[in-house]
């Protein structure tokens, strides 16, 4: 091994293309002044999803009221994770007591979807789509728990054409196995919940979160196929039969573009399964904003525009009237109103990626005075932190009547990250984020459980000592 860290110890960093993990203040040995640069997580700016090489990006976690010492503890348990992975030194490793290092990684193998192109359910670019399925055991054997990855949306023929030419919409290129960990774990400490379910991971490679149906389309000479919603149906058809249609519980979750997907098919999952079974859903980091930014444009709600008039999506969603933007349609706030089964939404106020995207994206900001703020929280101005609290009543205003609904449940925590479920050290582990005492595992696992009614609403920034915020280095392109 040469330094270079093998990609899969990097699912807990989020979608983010190429990154850098740092830490400040590490006194073992074993870490100090180490890089680890991990090269297939990505975070995708909306149209330039996929994982252009220049995009090198600095991050690291931050606490706030802890100083360096609780990243640094992060840090090292992360650098050991990584070289337990790579090198596995288990006996000379020390570990970081305060963070939970995966005793083991269980890496999942990539099952390309069957008879694909007859049923016309085809990647961007013409190949067959496919999902990491892992089998449940013991009391977890009849129960799955369905996770639609994300990775940004394409909004035109020329960014669909580039990620055509990559994992985001092509399995030619995608990993032939993954990493499932947080809520995708097998090992009960880290997942007390759901450890041994059957889960699965479904790879995203439409463009428009499992949601298009359209005929092939030619330009230039090249094909695109837009069959997002062909892709999620057929992957259901293939792991109904699989086992899924006996479930007696079964969970349907999502991150970032696929926290979007996941509003948009939780009552289809909900119809497929046995009448008697208990069937919820959680969307994680995808309740994205129809929000002016910084400049007083709606930058994402444009961008959505672009995607649903691209993808043909307005047939789509019956109640986006005419009269609407056609990228309105597209937003949680709208989707969720017809949701009939129960849903929890998990994300943090301050969400990155719609920090950096929706409310100070780079082309409203021509001054660069949001560049520092945008890459850590700890640097913003007074002025502009006033302008994330007013970002964070947005999402509180939006979920209004969400907050209302008994058996919907909430995790709104005050933390400057992404997508929190699919790592350990966000989802469950000594050192996670907490509201009112409980990590997002154990919110989650309550509330699917009906142990007790959960909305967790966190105090506002810089209030929670737990959160995980990220430190990024350079701004994402787009
Ligand atoms: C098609 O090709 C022309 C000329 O090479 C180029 O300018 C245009 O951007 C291409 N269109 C797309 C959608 O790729
Ligand atoms: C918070 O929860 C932990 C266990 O998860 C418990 O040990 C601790 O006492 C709790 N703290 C408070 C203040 O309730």
């Amino acid at each position: 091994m040469n330094g270079q860290i093998s990609p899969h110890i990097a699912i807990f960093v989020l979608e983010i293309d190429r990154l850098i993990l740092r830490h400040n203040r590490v006194h073992q040995a074993l870490a100090r002044d180490q890089q680890i640069r991990p090269a297939a997580a990505r975070m995708p700016s909306p149209s330039a999803a996929s994982a252009p090489a220049t995009r090198h990006l600095r991050l690291w976690w931050r606490r706030r009221g802890r100083g360096g010492a609780v990243a640094a503890t992060f840090a090292v348990a992360l650098l050991a994770a990584a070289l337990l992975l790579s090198l596995s030194h288990y006996a000379s490793l020390p570990l970081a007591p305060a963070a939970s290092v995966p005793r083991s990684s269980a890496l999942v193998g990539l099952t390309l979807l069957r008879r694909a192109e007859e049923k016309g359910a085809l990647c961007l670019d013409g190949s067959a789509p496919g999902y990491h399925l892992q089998r449940g055991s013991g009391s977890g054997s009849q129960s799955w728990l369905i996770h639609l990855e994300g990775g940004g949306w394409c909004r035109n023929l020329k960014s669909c054409a580039s990620r055509q030419k990559s994992i985001l919409g092509s399995s030619r290129y995608m990993e032939s196995q993954v990493e499932f960990a947080g809520m995708l774990s097998d090992l009960q400490d880290e997942n007390p919940d759901f450890y041994n379910w059957n889960k699965v991971k479904i790879r995203y490679c439409d463009g428009a979160s499992f949601s298009g149906n359209v005929k092939d389309e030619f330009q230039n000479g090249t094909k695109f196929f837009f069959r997002g919603q062909r892709i999620w149906e057929a992957v259901m058809d293939e792991l109904l039969l699989k086992g899924l249609r006996h479930a007696k519980q079964a969970f349907l979750t999502g991150c970032s573009a696929g926290g979007l997907a996941t509003f948009i098919h939780c009552d289809d999952f909900r119809a497929l399964m046995p009448k008697d079974s208990r069937v919820k859903c959680l969307s994680d980091g995808g309740f994205f904003l129809d929000v002016e930014d910084i400049s007083k444009q709606r930058t994402l709600r444009a961008f959505y525009s672009d995607v649903v008039r691209l993808q043909d999506l307005k047939r789509r969603f019956l109640r986006c009237s005419s009269s609407m933007d056609p990228g309105q349609c597209f937003f949680p706030r709208e989707v969720v109103k017809d949701i009939r089964t129960p849903v929890f939404v998990l994300n943090p106020a301050y969400d990155a990626w719609q920090v950096q995207h929706v409310l100070a994206p780079v082309v409203s900001d021509p001054q660069r005075s949001w560049q520092d703020c945008r890459l850590d929280i700890s640097k913003c101005s007074p002025s502009q932190l006033e302008i994330l609290q007013g970002f964070r009543k947005e999402l509180h205003d939006a979920i209004t009547e969400l907050k209302q609904k008994k058996d919907w449940g909430i995790f709104v925590d005050s933390c400057f990250i992404h997508c929190q479920s699919l790592n350990s050290f966000t989802w469950h582990s000594p050192s996670s984020p907490r509201v009112n005492n409980k990590t997002i595992a154990e919110a989650v696992g309550d509330w699917f459980f009906d142990r007790r009614e959960v909305k967790e609403l966190d105090c506002k920034f810089p209030c929670n000592p737990t959160c995980h915020n990220l430190v990024f280095a350079k701004p994402f392109k787009g």
